[in-house]
């Protein structure tokens, strides 16, 4: 398939961009979105211009870092994908695609197509993990988990920090990847010790990177590719709510 390609290009986070378009002819229907940009920057390098720069590592929708806009979605056409697991088969001979990076003050653009999230990373460095002695090997199921707890938990697991979220956001928000990360250990009889630290640490952090606040428009939900529930959301609030209160008296006078 020939292909018409309008990709963004930036020097550096301090450059103005600029979307160019580029021709590329013969590409497989069988190869991987990732696998049509290699063959532009084989062109690209050819001629003795600068390849386009695009994030990427595991290529099998693991690691979350090969998020782009395709055509104004982020991740591209497809569902319950990431952009590494994209195939060219979604697309028509003779198409315009439009190729940008995540949109997002929390998340800088330093080249081209790759952004900046290690706001995601200091988030969770502030309480995203749990403290354990790993002096011996444990006993094989020293701690049971009701098997319908431990799916639950993996569901929100799952969440690979691709920053599709913070980018489909009119506000840029973090909280479903802030509220799969707080759900995932704070399901768990290992979580629980550090619970209310966590949930108070992680929101903390956030408010401290350029994420906006959630007004509930649920485009996060809608493009996350890995189907992460809002549900996490009113988990994190809770868990929140909890720790900044813990102690005080309601309203009716009952203890929260
Ligand atoms: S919640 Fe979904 S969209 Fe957001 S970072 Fe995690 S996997 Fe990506
Ligand atoms: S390259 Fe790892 S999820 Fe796409």
């Amino acid at each position: 398939m020939n292909l018409k390609l309008k990709i963004w290009r930036q020097k550096d986070p301090n450059s103005r961009g600029k979307f160019v378009n580029y021709l590329l002819n013969d590409i497989s229907t069988d190869s991987s979105f990732l696998e049509m940009l290699d063959v532009l920057n084989e062109e690209l390098i050819s001629k003795g211009e600068e390849p386009v720069i695009y994030d990427h590592d595991c290529r099998e929708g693991i690691c979350g870092a090969c998020g782009l806009y395709i055509n104004g979605r982020p991740h591209g056409p497809d569902s319950l994908i990431t952009v590494c697991q994209l195939h060219m088969r979604h697309f028509n001979d003779g198409d315009e695609i439009t190729i940008e990076p995540w949109r997002a003050k929390a998340f800088p653009i330093l080249r081209d197509l790759m952004v900046d999230r290690s706001a995601f990373e200091r988030i969770q460095q502030a309480g995203g993990f749990i403290t354990v002695r790993a002096g011996s090997a444990p006993d094989a199921n020293a701690i049971a988990i009701p098997t319908e707890t431990l799916e639950h938990s993996m569901d929100f697991a799952e969440c690979i920090g691709c920053g599709a979220c913070v980018a489909s956001c009119p506000n840029g928000a973090a909280m479903l990847f802030v509220g799969a990360k707080i759900s995932h250990l704070g399901l768990l009889p290992q979580g629980q010790p550090e619970r209310a630290k966590r949930a108070r640490q992680m929101v903390a952090a956030m408010e401290r990177e350029a994420f906006g606040a959630c007004t509930n428009f649920r485009s996060c939900e809608a493009v996350c590719p890995k189907e992460i529930s809002i549900s996490g959301i009113a988990r994190m609030n809770k868990d929140y709510r909890r720790a900044m209160f813990a102690g005080a008296a309601a309203p009716n006078g009952k203890k929260r």
